[in-house]
């Protein structure tokens, strides 16, 4: 194909880019929160959703499979015999709203407001799922036809760990082959610096449950002579890192890779100004394991995190109690070679002993996920360096990020394939916090750069005999 060919999908997706993000607001109107249960009836319609629009772009295949959690929505085109096939993997659940106050629109009401769009979900991920519906929509309707096969999966539990993910990978292998993976799931280094992430951090999630007492005690009556569950888990987290930010958990670096001079070479050169970083956070100071920049750090560093803590009285005014339970949420961000299921009995092991024996004590382990890392300087990689260039005019550069996508060490480990991030959010994005906003420009760019994509990776040829006839 010629790089002119590409002319009238292009001219149609920049004419209809206001009625793009009309449809979005659709999308983006359901709240498929997968965290919480009273949600569950909005996560399938939120499939039916993206089924339906599927379906009306031109895609074939369109079903929902059933998990013992929310469906996944399987879709695809491959009637182009000679060409690779994309798995495109995505998310449509969304993280929870609160705290709703701090929202300037709701977070169900699509609001456009200096050229972003403001939904819980703009970015992470629907925003970015439907950049690509966009992309097929604009070759569907221009030439009848995709340059390259392409298998959507979109899943509904990606916010809460994918727990059933890695099992319908393995029994769906066959339906899934492809030669390469593409998700736009993560931000861009900085608004105008297009990027492709190579890495991931991986996840081990717990709750630590502390009892004390049988009922909440007078702390007068009783203050001195039993434990405090809220005081003690306190001192408990306080052992879980020391002042130079190092996790304390025996065993808990044994596994890590350590950055090589190299990749931290590489990531010094990439632009980055600490002040403005530190300011648009709003912290006094930064903080963080020390002798690691701050890209290391988030990027190549593992870190534990306190989530969210509950225990005694909180309300208004003073209540003299001693509460009888304390709650903490902590997680774990891995890097390479670290396993979560190591990781995490490391740590239970670990508090466990520095739990004292005052205090009923129990770990429950919520969620894990591996980490990632890739080679980066393979053919799929490269076209879709030169996409990015094509739709936002400027080279990627490549970067790993902070954050975790549990199904990608799936992909490679289960179906041996390489995957491309190929995200276009902004750090300033507010994923998981309120006022959650996708840039419309990256987006409408997004378009544009994901037909190209296609067009690119269709020219790389194919690695497998992957289409093959799909029966999901
Ligand atoms: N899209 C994010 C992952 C992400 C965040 C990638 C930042 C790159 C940069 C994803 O939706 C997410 O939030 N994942 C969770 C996974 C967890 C629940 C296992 C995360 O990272 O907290
Ligand atoms: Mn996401
Ligand atoms: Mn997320």
């Amino acid at each position: 194909m010629t790089s002119t060919g590409l002319n009238d999908v292009v001219d149609f997706i920049n004419l209809s880019r206001d009625r793009h993000v009309e449809e979005l607001k659709a999308f983006l109107a359901i709240p498929s929160i997968s965290a919480l249960a009273e949600h569950a009836a909005d996560l399938r319609r939120c499939a039916d959703w993206i089924a339906g629009e599927m379906r009306r772009i031109g895609l074939h295949n369109v079903t929902l499979i059933e998990t013992p959690g929310n469906p996944v929505v399987y879709a695809d085109w491959l009637d182009a015999p000679d060409a690779p096939t994309i798995l495109f993997y995505g998310h449509y659940d969304v993280q929870p709203v609160d705290p709703l106050d701090q929202w300037t629109s709701p977070p169900f009401e699509a609001t456009v407001r200096d050229g972003e769009i403001y939904a819980r979900g703009a970015a992470d991920d629907k925003g970015q799922i439907f950049m690509h519906f966009k992309a097929i929509e604009a070759y569907m309707q221009k030439q009848g036809r995709l340059p390259v096969n392409i298998k959507f999966m979109l899943e509904g539990e990606e916010e809460i760990g994918s727990s059933h993910l890695d099992e319908f990978v393995r029994s769906h292998r066959r339906e899934l082959a492809a030669d390469v993976v593409v998700i736009s799931d993560s931000p861009m280094l900085e608004r105008g610096i297009p990027s492709i992430c190579y890495g991931l951090r991986g996840m081990v999630y717990c709750q630590i449950d502390l009892r004390g007492s049988k009922t909440d005690l007078h702390s007068g009556s009783f203050g001195g002579a039993v434990a405090n569950p809220a005081f003690v888990l306190a001192q408990v987290l306080a052992q879980m890192k020391d002042r130079s930010g190092r996790v304390k958990i025996p065993g808990f670096y044994d596994a890590v890779r350590p950055l090589t001079d190299e990749e931290r070479a590489e990531w010094k050169k990439l632009p980055f100004n600490e002040t403005r970083y530190r300011k648009e956070i709003g912290a006094p100071r930064l903080a963080g394991e020390k002798g690691y920049t701050v890209f290391e750090r988030v990027w190549g560093r593992p870190t534990f995190e306190v989530n969210g803590l509950l225990a005694g009285f909180t309300g208004e005014g003073a209540k003299t109690v001693i509460p009888a339970v304390a709650m903490a949420k902590v997680s774990m961000r891995l890097v390479p070679d670290q396993q979560p299921d190591v990781v995490a009995t490391l740590f239970e092991n670990y508090v466990r002993k520095v739990t004292p024996r005052t205090v009923e004590l129990k770990v429950t382990r919520m969620h894990g996920g591996k980490p990632w890392m890739a080679a980066f300087d393979n053919a799929f990689v490269r076209a879709a360096g030169r996409a990015i260039e094509q739709g936002f005019g400027k080279a990627p550069v490549f970067n790993r990020e902070g954050g975790s996508i549990p199904v990608v060490s799936t992909f490679q480990e289960e179906l041996g394939l390489p995957s491309v991030l190929f995200g276009i959010g902004l750090p300033d994005e507010n994923s998981h916090a309120p006022n959650e906003k996708l840039d419309l420009e990256n987006f409408h760019n997004g378009v544009i750069a994901s037909a190209y994509l296609y067009r690119e990776i269709a020219g790389v040829g194919r690695r497998s005999d992957a289409p093959g006839a799909p029966s999901p």
